[in-house]
């Protein structure tokens, strides 16, 4: 299980981008995440953790973070980088995942590189592996327009843009209902990213 595109770039990746943020309106959502999933018991998923920068950060806020990512080179990264961090080597179908109850599930700009049809199928086989009230927040570049996800030219890797509404309806499909969401634009950046919460019923 590997992800070529992430393999290839893994260095360059990580000199470019050595904080878990990019916008603080993103750590004010993992924050809510975090008061969230906080209290609840098992582990905190962060899938497509990649350098695992947010997972070390939900680790800091009080959460027993696990990461999860196919791509070995940016997993190689995130073990030197967060040495006492627990790393799986696995894919968003959580599949890799060592047995146990499950906190609250964080996929942040790595459901984008799933095939839409997988991502209906990746939330539904979340569903199955927790409990009610499970928190699951994911974040996404998103598309102004409704409609079905767009692909777009990602300079790492095939990536899909989803409208908001459609993937809290996909969401919402496998039994976990929108709690909130934020959309937000830079005007350094071509589209609108989304940050989405929901929980399951
Ligand atoms: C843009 S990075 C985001 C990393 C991290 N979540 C963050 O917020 O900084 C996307 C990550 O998703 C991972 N990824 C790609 N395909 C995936 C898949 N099918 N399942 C889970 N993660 C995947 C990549 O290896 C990469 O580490």
């Amino acid at each position: 299980m590997t992800q070529p595109g992430y393999d290839a770039l893994a260095d360059t990746y990580a000199a470019m981008f050595p904080e878990p943020y990019q916008y603080p309106i993103e750590r004010h959502a993992a924050a809510a995440f975090a008061e969230a999933a906080a209290g609840r018991p098992g582990r905190t998923v962060d899938v497509g953790c990649g350098l695992g920068h947010v997972a070390s950060d939900l680790a800091g806020r009080g959460l027993d973070v696990i990461g999860v990512d196919p791509s070995p080179g940016m997993l190689a990264h995130a073990r030197r980088l967060h040495p006492a961090l627990p790393l799986v080597d696995g894919d968003a179908s959580l599949a890799a995942l060592p047995d146990g109850p499950i906190a609250a599930i964080l996929a942040r700009f790595s459901l984008i590189h799933v095939e839409p049809g997988e991502v209906r199928s990746t939330v539904r086989a979340w569903s199955a592996l927790v409990d009610a009230g499970t928190p699951v927040l994911v974040a996404f570049q998103a598309a102004d327009e409704p409609g079905p996800p767009l692909a777009f030219d990602h300079a790492v890797a095939p990536a899909w843009r989803w409208h908001p509404d459609e993937f809290a309806r996909v969401l919402a499909e496998a039994g976990f209902e929108e709690a909130w969401r934020i959309v937000f634009r830079d005007k350094d950046y071509r589209f609108p990213m989304a940050q989405l919460l929901a929980v399951r019923d």
